[in-house]
């Protein structure tokens, strides 16, 4: 079968040849993959640098996708660790961590749109108490996940959503999707203005912005008895970020995590079909492009340039 392969962590995957997969156990099932998202974390793992990397190669990217196996159902799958990703024309799928999506749907907007919205799905169901009156910050809210988080904080009822980013042009778009404010990035003065009373930060960035941004928000807030959940879902300004330990001290301030590993592999498959009911009902706002998986070299060079997320259709 063809497959994008990454041959050597320095170059892009290629349209290749691949040995197509077999089922062995019960559970699983091989599926003609229809639709492959070009995530971030799909760029990490086809670049090595992922920390689940083992180093082994060749691989195929890919860590999520819309398929349909023998049995003809139409399903969203979540891949564990493999060299056998989702860009490919069959691959390999745990039925256990798919979910069946009504006949009809949209698997080019599935496949966008899953990831990246279940960044904040998840981390509002599953990390925190949250419900409908609470506000929000979204901390990087121009790209993909940000973009959903506008989008779900709405839909969850946050009667707040404060957008904070570095790209001017992109926050101009982000009212029309739910939010009530918009902040650009640098100007830490105004987000202690006008987020110093927020309950929730949803954050795609960490590093020194979400420092400066804490710092801002934790000094400027009137009631250091009320309570903020700080959840870090992505790191794309910096790995590490110096948090000053008085802000833990001084604030009713929690700081969590969600991701996989912080949310059960069960607690995120179950989350995902009513987000997935959402976004086939066209609940949501979705930037997506199919790109031919034979042009996967042309995906890789452009997903960085565009703000759509790339979708691979093999
Ligand atoms: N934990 C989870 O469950 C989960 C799930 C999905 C995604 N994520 C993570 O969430 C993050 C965002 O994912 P995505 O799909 O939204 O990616 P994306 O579509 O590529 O968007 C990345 C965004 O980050 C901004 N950005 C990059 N470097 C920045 C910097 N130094 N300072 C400020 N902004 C910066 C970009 O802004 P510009 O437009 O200004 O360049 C862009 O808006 C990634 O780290 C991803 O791995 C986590």
């Amino acid at each position: 079968m063809k497959a994008a392969v990454v041959s050597a962590f320095d170059t892009p995957p290629r349209y290749r040849d691949f040995p197509a997969p077999v089922a062995v156990r019960a559970t699983e099932q091989v599926v003609d993959v229809i639709a492959a998202g070009l995530h971030p974390r799909v760029r990490s793992q086809a670049d090595g640098s992922h920390y689940t990397s083992t180093g082994e190669l060749p691989l195929v990217p890919g860590i999520d996708g819309v398929g349909r196996g023998a049995d003809g159902v139409l399903r969203y799958f979540l891949l564990p660790d493999t060299t056998l990703g989702t860009m490919a024309e069959q691959t390999l799928v745990d039925l256990r961590r798919s979910i069946v999506l009504p006949e009809g749907s949209d698997a080019v907007a599935v496949a966008a749109a899953l990831n990246p919205a279940m960044s904040s799905w998840v981390a509002l169901r599953r990390r925190i108490e949250f419900g409908p009156g609470q506000t929000v910050l979204i901390l990087g809210a121009t790209g993909s996940a940000g973009r959903m988080a506008v989008q779900i904080a709405k839909l969850f009822g946050a009667t707040r959503i404060v957008a904070v980013a570095r790209n001017a042009g992109l926050l101009a778009a982000l009212p029309a999707l739910g939010a009530t404010e918009t902040v650009a990035l640098a100007d830490t003065a105004r987000l202690g203005t006008v987020a110093a009373e927020v309950d929730v930060v949803l954050d795609y960035l960490w590093g020194e912005p979400a420092a400066d941004a804490l710092a801002a928000i934790v000094t400027a807030r009137p009631d250091r008895g009320k309570p903020l959940s700080w959840i870090q879902i992505g790191s794309v300004a910096g790995p590490t970020a110096a948090i000053p330990s008085a802000a833990l001290r001084a604030a009713h301030l929690q700081i969590v995590g969600s991701g996989q590993g912080s949310v059960a592999t069960g607690d995120i498959l179950a989350e995902l079909p009513a987000l997935a009911a959402a976004i086939t009902a066209g609940a949501f706002d979705i930037d997506a492009r199919p790109v031919p998986l034979s042009e996967v070299e042309r995906a890789w060079a452009d997903a960085p340039r565009t703000t759509a997320r790339l979708v691979l259709t093999p």
